[in-house]
């Protein structure tokens, strides 16, 4: 049986890794100097594909770690500890751990075959990260210089706000550390780095990353089809149509356009039957996502949904009863925050094209 070409989800590589070629020229460049990295983009962008693809490619060691889902300061330097051990070797660290001001319990868990690694919780912590970041510096060398990622990072504010400014006096003086920031939420990460009066200001290169370029996903697109069908530039334009290269919601599309063909065969609305079936199965999350919207966030984005007009235009407002240009833009700028609507060459659009549809047809109704 035939593989499904196309994947969604998770991170990607070859052979569903499209494009990006400059992007991943940039990103080595920067990292094969002593500067740090910021990328950003909105959420399923291929942030942490570009990045895995880079560091694939050097051999360096590298420590990775999603900030998303730490809890306290403590955990964040358990949780980085716990990936130092899986990249240095045991002996050595354990020795230099052994001059930590707080000692940290350490557990070999005869499962996973890794070290459970705990901070006591304590009410000045911020010395426990500290000697976790200055213990890969002291690991690392010229020679062999680590590559610490912090993904999400965005979410450091929300475990104390002065974490910003103590990271920043750390890693300001590590040398032989490329530190690289992902962050999803464009205008905190955005904020964070800057902001003039940020810690972070200008701390590395800011690369936002951008769609895939239409004509590379095109040709992508062509390749999983080709032989399947017989219309394979018909239907690569309607799906990038309809997600406007969006690269996750594209390759979703895409997946499910592909197992509709082999599991039913071929018929003239694949794609519109494959749109139907996705946004029935997330209709449950878009009725509680849309009950949760204020009534000016609801116009604004039925008003998206239906137009190319730009929600900060007098005739957006006029047309779509928004009432004051304030509550919009506060309410664009929630909106934005939260992800549900993105800013793409230059232009505010819904995130999920299928979301966006849903909306439509439920006015339609
Ligand atoms: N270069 C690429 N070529 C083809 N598809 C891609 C590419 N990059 C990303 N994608 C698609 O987008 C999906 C999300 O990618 P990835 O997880 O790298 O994004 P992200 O920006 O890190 O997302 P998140 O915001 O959730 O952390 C992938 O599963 C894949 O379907
Ligand atoms: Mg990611």
């Amino acid at each position: 049986m035939q593989k499904n070409p196309f994947k969604f989800g998770s991170i990607v590589d070859d052979p569903y890794f499209t494009n990006r070629t400059k992007e991943v020229v940039q990103v080595t460049s920067v990292l094969n100097s002593s500067n740090h990295l910021i990328l950003i983009s909105p959420r399923r962008f291929g942030k942490s594909s570009l990045i895995f693809k880079v560091i694939a490619q050097i051999n360096r060691p590298v420590i990775a770690l999603d900030l998303q889902l730490l809890t306290s300061i403590e955990d964040f330097a358990g949780q980085l500890l716990k990936r130092v051990y899986r990249v240095y070797p045991f002996e050595k660290i354990r020795q230099l751990v052994s001059h930590f001001r707080i000692i940290p319990t350490i557990a070999l868990n005869p499962v996973s075959n890794e070290v459970d690694i705990s901070f006591r919780p304590s009410p000045a912590p911020m010395p426990m990260l500290e000697d976790v970041l200055n213990l890969i510096e002291k690991l690392s060398s010229e020679k062999k210089r680590s590559i610490v990622v912090f993904d999400e990072f965005q979410e450091v504010q929300h475990l104390d706000e002065n974490l910003p400014r103590l990271l920043r006096s750390v890693m300001q003086h590590h040398k032989h550390i490329n530190y690289v920031f992902l962050g999803s939420q464009e205008s905190l990460i955005r904020n964070i780095f800057e902001k003039k009066k940020s810690s972070f200001y200008h701390f590395g290169m800011l690369l936002p990353l951008g769609k895939i370029p239409e004509n590379d996903f095109r040709n992508y697109l062509l390749q999983g089809f080709h032989g399947s069908v017989d219309n394979e530039v018909e239907i690569a334009a309607a799906i990038l149509g309809f997600t406007r290269c969006h690269p996750y919601y594209t390759q979703q599309l895409a997946f499910t356009v592909w197992e509709s063909i082999h599991r039913d065969g071929k018929n003239s609305d694949v794609i519109g039957q494959a749109i139907g079936e996705l946004i029935r199965v997330h209709d449950i999350d878009y009725e509680r996502i849309w009950n949760g919207f204020n009534k000016t966030d609801k116009k604004l984005l039925i008003g998206l949904s239906m137009s190319d007009l730009t929600p900060l235009s007098e005739a957006f407002y006029r047309t779509y009863d928004i009432g004051a240009p304030s509550t919009a833009f506060s309410s664009l700028k929630r909106l934005m925050q939260s992800g549900y609507i993105i800013k793409s060459d230059n232009k505010h659009e819904i995130d999920d094209p299928f979301f966006c549809k849903w909306i439509k047809q439920r006015r339609d109704r």
